[in-house]
């Protein structure tokens, strides 16, 4: 393990202005969001997309980082060249999702923890030679009728920490991800509760596997409201309360904070962003590795027609413009109108 190289990399995905954009969707997932907009998700289909995507003019204006799916990190666009060469050549760094997927966990009503441990070392090292400079894995949490059992956040908190190790052995930045799902009629403080509970044991846990925590971001959910709360809050107190949380859980030590945007609209997700990051300055950088709430807007723009690439280019610059500039608490209302 290289200490200097894992903060340098750390760093550099949580530069001024920038954040990441999570592309990594798997095969059932990329499926569902073409479904959407009545696309069959073939192989063709996905690197159209993600070519669309990842050839964005400028786009390192405001991506630090991609996250990939294996698929993706190893094909190539239309005209014949690797993904991983495009980033390299646009100053994006190119990153992968090494997790199997969240499984139904035995003995656990209605929870799962998330699998993919067995030959891990050795997928990071191919991922590395493929380019690959940091990693994600996803530990999915639900608030529910006597649930997250401790049973299930010491699970998902010990795989995120033998992840995190195994990640930092390869020399790739882990970017550890337990996330509190929004589903549900919880409120704000429930999801402060359980969100402290799983952050508490997910670092407890990393510093017992002598995980670096220069090196190393965490992706947390917002402390947010559950989608069908019928007092759902507001962007000021979402954002005072997640950053309090924080505060309480995360160390100084961890170089940024990137979080998911969890099923939040584009425009909630940067506004709840600017507005943590105008209560600065904070203990750590605070930005963004949105799935949704960067692609949706650019994927509809684009809906499977080559015709359509150069304005849901524009689409997708846009948000990551906006985001860009909620990483310094300077978003307004009147910037979402302006397309250039
Ligand atoms: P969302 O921003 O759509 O939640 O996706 C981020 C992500 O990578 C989830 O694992």
């Amino acid at each position: 393990m290289n200490a200097q190289t894992l903060q340098s990399i750390a760093k550099a995905l949580v530069a001024k202005d920038k954040g990441i954009l999570a592309a990594d969707e798997s095969f059932p997932t990329i499926a569902k969001r073409f479904k959407s907009i009545a696309v069959e998700s073939s192989e063709t289909m996905r690197r159209d997309y993600r070519s669309m995507l990842f050839t964005t003019p400028n786009m390192s204006d405001y991506i630090s980082g991609v996250i990939l799916f294996d698929e993706t990190l190893r094909q190539s666009t239309a005209g014949g060249k690797a993904f991983t060469q495009v980033m390299h050549e646009n100053g994006v760094i190119p990153g992968i999702k090494v997790d199997g997927g969240a499984k139904p966990m035995a003995g656990c009503k209605a929870e799962t923890v998330t699998e993919g441990l067995d030959g891990l070392r050795e997928r990071l090292a191919e991922y590395h030679s493929l380019g690959a400079r940091f990693a994600k894995w996803r530990a999915v949490i639900s608030i529910g009728d006597g649930i997250p059992s401790d049973a299930c956040i010491d699970a998902n908190a010990h795989a995120l920490a033998r992840y995190a190790a195994l990640c930092q052995e390869a020399n790739i930045v882990p970017i550890v991800e337990p996330e509190v799902l929004m589903d549900g009629d919880h409120t704000l403080a429930r999801c402060d509760e359980v969100t402290t509970r799983t952050l508490d044991c997910v670092f407890a846990t990393l510093k017992r596997h002598h995980v670096l925590l220069e090196g190393m971001l965490l992706k947390p959910n917002m402390v947010i409201s559950g989608k069908s709360c019928p007092n759902r809050a507001d962007i000021q107190a979402v954002a005072e309360a997640t950053v309090n949380c924080l505060k309480r859980t995360v160390p100084a030590a961890v170089p940024g904070i990137v979080f998911l945007s969890g099923g939040q609209s584009a425009e909630e997700a940067t506004a709840h962003l600017s507005a943590m990051n105008e209560m600065g300055p904070l203990p750590w950088e605070v930005s963004f590795s949105y799935g949704r709430a960067l692609q949706d807007p650019a994927l509809r723009a684009w809906s499977g027609q080559g015709a359509n690439v150069e304005h849901a280019q524009k689409i997708f610059y846009h948000r990551a413009r906006c985001n860009g500039a909620a990483r310094s608490g300077t978003h307004t209302a009147a910037m979402e109108q302006v397309i250039s």
